[in-house]
C-alpha cells in the first residue's frame, strides 16, 4: 500500500470531505444510488444525527498516554476496531470497489465484507483479503443453490458469515428511480452526458466494464445483467426464516451473524440458535424509513446481549469520535458502509486507505481527549445521552 501524501489528509481530514469530493466524481445515478435512503429519508439523517447526542466526560492527569487500537473478535486479532460492511451492485459506484476495499482491509488488518451481490466474485477477492475476508449471504431459497455460494466462500477463505436479515422485500428506491436509474444501465444522452462531466469515473468504467453481479452470474442463464437480477428477484431472498438460519448455522464451519437485528425478541431468538455474534444495524436507513436509528437502540440491545456474544453495529458511523460512542454503548465492533464507499469514488484506489487514516486519526485523538489508552478502557466509558 502507496503511503498517503499527508497534504491530502490535510485537505480532506474527514469523511465529509470525502463524500463531497465523491459527489463531484460520480455521475447521478451512481452518487444516488450509493447515497439514497427510502421514503423521506428520515432514518439516514437520524442515524447520524442521534450520534450527535451522546457525549462523554473526559479524565484528565494521566500523563503521557499511548492508544492501542487492536482488538480481538472471533478468536482473531484485527489492528483496529472497525471494518468495511458488505455493499452490493459496487460496480455501478466504482469498478473494482472490492479489490480496493479488500487490499486495504487486509494491509490494515481489519474486515473486509464481500457482498453476494458485489460486482466481484469470492474467488477474485477471498485471495486478496487474505484472513480478514468475510462474506455476506443473502439467502437463495434452494439449499443446493446457497450451499454451493457457501462452499465458494469458504474455499475462497471467508471466515465469519453475515446472514442479512433486514430485507424481507427489496425497499423502494426513490432517489434512484426518479434519477433514472435502470437494470442494466440505459445508455441515454442524460448519461452519456454525465459520463463526460464525470471522467475519473468514466475511465474506470471504460477499463473495468460496466456493472455485473459476477457471484451470482454463474447460476442465471445468459449471465447478462438484466437476467442475472431477475434471477435475484426469483429466488433470492424474500423467504429467510428462523428454520434458514439454524441450517445455514449448521452449514458453515465459521461464525454465523445475522446482520440488521433491532428487535429484543429476534435477539433473542437468534442467540437460541447459537450464532455467534449480533449484528446491530438498519441497513444505512435503505430498507425502512420508520426503523428507529441502530445507535439508539444499541444499548437496549447491549443489555439483552448482556455478554452472551460479541455485538458488532453499523449505521451512521462517520468519525473516529462515533466508534467511541458505538463500543462506549455496548458494540464490540463497528462497521461502516458508504464512508469506504466514499474515499474510493474520491480518490480510487488510494480512496481506501485514506478513509481508513482519517479514521485511524480521529479515533486516536479522540481517545486522546478522553483520557483512555484501549478499546477496553472505551467500553467501560459511561457516555451520557442527551
Ligand atoms: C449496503 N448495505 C448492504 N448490506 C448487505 O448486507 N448487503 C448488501 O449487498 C448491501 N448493499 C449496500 C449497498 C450500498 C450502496 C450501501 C450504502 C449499503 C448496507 C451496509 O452493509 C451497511 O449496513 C450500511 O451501509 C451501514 O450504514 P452506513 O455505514 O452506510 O451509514
Amino acid at each position: 500500500m502507496s503511503p498517503i501524501n499527508p497534504a491530502i489528509l490535510q485537505k480532506y481530514p474527514a469523511i465529509e470531505d470525502l463524500k463531497k469530493r465523491a459527489k463531484k466524481r460520480l455521475p447521478l445515478i451512481a452518487w444516488e444510488y450509493l447515497d439514497m435512503g427510502t421514503g423521506d429519508e428520515t432514518s439516514v439523517s437520524q442515524n447520524e444525527a442521534q450520534f450527535k447526542h451522546i457525549t462523554f466526560k473526559p479524565q484528565f492527569f494521566k500523563g503521557k498516554q499511548t492508544q492501542d487500537l487492536t482488538t480481538t473478535l472471533f478468536g482473531r486479532t484485527y489492528k483496529v476496531p472497525f471494518g468495511v460492511s458488505p455493499v452490493g451492485f459496487t460496480g455501478i459506484m466504482w469498478p473494482n470497489a472490492e479489490q480496493i476495499l479488500a487490499k486495504t482491509a487486509k494491509a490494515n488488518q481489519f474486515p473486509y465484507s464481500l457482498s453476494t451481490l458485489a460486482s466481484q466474485t469470492p474467488e477474485t477477492i477471498g485471495p486478496l483479503a487474505g484472513d480478514m475476508g468475510w462474506f455476506q449471504l443473502y439467502p437463495p431459497h434452494q439449499a443446493e443453490l446457497r450451499n454451493d455460494i457457501l462452499d465458494r466462500a469458504k474455499q475462497s477463505g471467508f471466515g465469519p458469515l453475515l446472514v442479512t436479515a433486514d430485507v424481507p422485500a427489496p425497499s423502494r428506491r426513490e432517489r434512484t428511480a426518479r434519477a433514472g436509474l435502470r437494470i442494466p444501465p440505459r445508455i441515454t444522452p442524460f448519461f452519456v452526458w454525465q459520463a463526460l462531466q464525470n471522467p475519473h469515473w468514466t475511465m474506470a468504467v471504460l477499463k473495468n466494464g460496466l456493472p455485473r453481479l459476477r457471484t451470482i452470474e454463474k447460476y442465471a442463464g445468459s449471465g447478462a445483467l438484466q437476467d442475472v437480477m431477475q434471477f435475484v428477484r426469483n429466488y433470492v431472498g424474500g423467504t429467510l426464516d428462523w428454520e434458514y438460519l439454524k441450517q445455514v448455522k449448521a452449514y458453515w464451519d465459521g461464525p454465523v451473524i445475522p446482520k440488521g437485528l433491532l428487535h429484543p425478541e429476534d435477539v433473542e431468538k437468534a442467540l437460541d440458535i447459537g450464532v455467534d455474534a449480533i449484528f446491530v444495524s438498519n441497513h444505512g436507513g435503505r430498507q425502512f424509513d420508520g426503523a428507529p436509528a441502530a445507535i439508539d437502540v444499541l444499548p437496549e440491545i447491549a443489555k439483552v446481549v448482556n455478554g452472551r456474544c460479541p455485538i458488532i453495529f453499523d449505521s451512521g458511523v462517520r468519525s473516529g469520535l462515533d466508534i467511541i460512542r458505538a463500543l462506549a454503548l455496548g458494540a464490540d465492533f463497528v462497521m461502516m458502509g458508504r464512508p469506504f464507499m466514499f474515499g474510493v469514488a474520491a480518490f480510487g484506489e488510494q480512496g481506501g486507505q485514506i478513509a481508513t487514516e482519517i479514521l485511524i486519526a480521529d479515533l486516536k485523538a479522540n481517545m486522546a481527549q478522553l483520557g483512555v489508552t484501549t478499546i477496553d478502557e472505551i467500553k467501560a466509558l459511561e457516555p451520557i445521552t442527551m
